[in-house]
């Protein structure tokens, strides 16, 4: 049987007071409708329905899928109307689930039992058993605990207000059944609007079967209305990183001290200590070590590699057996090829650092290519950036840059050159020599210092 996920987004979120549609407000990094995109997609789906209204272009640029049908809501008159506004698409056999765009946690798997419990009913709701159930639709069973309707809270007597079962917002059922309820639903209620979950009495009535599949994780039905049950939702979703990461072999010194805001892959015997945030894809081989504080987007760190506190790196590629820290920056196009070093306070930029090369203290190294095994002295800079143009650094294997140096590119120093410290390089520097820019020590014999002038005022 076909699928069709409807996937409510219309909704402005006064809530949020933020100029970005609420849809594209983030968790884990990726806005909340990007995710509930993807766990529709892993139904293995054919075409997903966005309904969409506030932020119209905004949420539809943001969202990398070009298979996607969009379906404008001009008006937001309740989340039946929303369905109804995708009607056009809706095929009689297929089996239509619907869900919301804030609420981004719902399982793939829960999505699944939803439609599989479609064999024995009409329609099928997931509901929640919440401790505290204010704000949500009640579920209404009778006597026989068969579900007979859902009651919004506005619309709620004290008594229904007492049910703790509550509806989470996802329903499947048949494309033609969907249809004709849709069709039949009115804003005769307290808030005036066409209720997608007045279906369920309509079906009720007709004598359709009406399944209500619990979801026992609350975190996977829970919506963002605002900041607060945003930060909420972010740190269940770490969670769930964490569990995830520590299962697959990794060892977080805290995993509630963790953020993963996007892809992490790993080796094994990976470490990772507090307070690191990934971002983007990131890749960890076997048996790295990542320090406390360090900031790692979209970049690729191999085997054994140790990243020391406070390191930043980004679109960076870290070799096997490196050492970079602590307090290293490595900008996009840093290579570090294996058993290379980076101290403290170093940052390097479209740049190769060769195997067994290092670059220990207080260094800037930008558009250079670096041969192997070079040591590059404590403050070294390669002058770059003429204030126009950016030029190129080559160093060759073996070579020795005293500390203190600076290599003014274009600027080329052969395989073995020693360049002394202090110096200013702005000529090649040959193979295997010693070159050096600076003047002659002196003593001039009887020099004082200045002393004070007194001044009459
Ligand atoms: C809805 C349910 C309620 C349920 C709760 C779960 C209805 C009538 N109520 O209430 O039973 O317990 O969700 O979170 O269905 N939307 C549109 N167009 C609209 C209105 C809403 O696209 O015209 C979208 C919103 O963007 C949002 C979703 O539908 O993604 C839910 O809308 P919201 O207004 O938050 O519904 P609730 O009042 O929370
Ligand atoms: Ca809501």
């Amino acid at each position: 049987m076909k699928l069709l996920p409807i996937i409510l987004a219309a909704g402005q979120g006064t809530r949020m007071y933020s100029q970005r549609p609420k849809v594209l407000h983030t968790i884990g990094g990726l806005p909340m409708l990007q995710h509930v995109i993807n766990r529709c997609r892993a139904l293995s789906t054919e075409n997903i329905v966005v309904v969409y209204g506030h932020g119209g272009e905004r949420v539809k640029t943001s969202i990398a899928d070009n298979r996607l049908s969009w379906v404008q809501q001009k008006e937001q008159k309740g989340t039946g109307h929303a369905v109804d506004q995708a009607r056009d698409l809706i095929e009689d056999d297929v089996i239509v689930i619907v869900a919301y765009g804030d609420t981004p946690l719902i399982k793939t798997e829960t999505l699944q039992g939803l439609v599989d419990t479609l064999v024995t009913a009409d329609l099928t709701v997931l509901t929640a058993t919440l401790a505290d159930p204010t704000g949500y639709g009640r579920i209404v069973r009778n006597s026989y605990g068969v579900i007979e309707a859902i009651v919004e809270e506005k619309d709620a007597n004290p008594e229904i207000k007492k049910i703790t079962e509550v509806n989470t917002g996802f329903i499947a059922a048949r494309g033609k059944h969907l249809k004709q309820w849709l069709s039949q639903l009115s804003p005769n209620n307290a808030q005036g609007e066409y209720y997608l979950t007045d279906c369920i009495a309509l079906a009720v009535a007709e004598g359709a079967r009406v399944n209500a599949v619990l979801c026992h994780d609350v975190t996977e039905i829970k919506g963002v209305n605002n900041r607060r049950q945003q930060a909420e939702l972010e740190r269940a979703y770490q969670t769930r990183q964490a569990q995830k990461l520590m299962l697959a072999g990794v060892s977080l010194a805290d995993p509630l001290r963790l953020d993963v805001r996007g892809e992490l892959i790993v080796g094994q015997d990976v470490f990772i200590d507090i307070n690191v945030i990934f971002i983007g894809k990131v890749s960890l081989g076997h048996n790295v070590t990542i320090e406390s504080g360090c900031v790692i987007s979209n970049s690729v760190i191999k085997d054994n590699a140790h990243i020391k506190a406070h390191s930043v790196l980004e679109d960076a590629v870290v070799g096997e057996d490196c050492d970079v820290g602590p307090f290293a920056r490595l900008r996009p196009g840093a290579f570090l090829s294996a058993k290379a070093k980076v101290g403290n306070f170093v940052e390097i930029k479209k740049s190769t650092i060769g195997y067994g090369s290092k670059v220990s203290h207080l260094s800037y190294i930008g558009d250079t290519k670096m041969g192997d095994h070079v040591n590059i002295g404590a403050g070294t800079i390669t002058c770059n950036y003429d204030g126009a143009n950016k030029s190129k650094t080559i160093i060759g294997d073996h070579v020795f840059i005293g500390s203190d140096s600076q290599l003014i590119a274009p600027v080329t120093i052969e395989t073995g050159a020693t360049i002394g410290a202090g110096s200013t390089i702005t000529k090649n520097a040959s193979a295997n020599e010693l070159t050096l820019s600076r003047s002659k020590q002196q003593t001039r014999k009887g020099w004082k210092r200045p002393t004070k002038i007194q001044q009459d005022i």
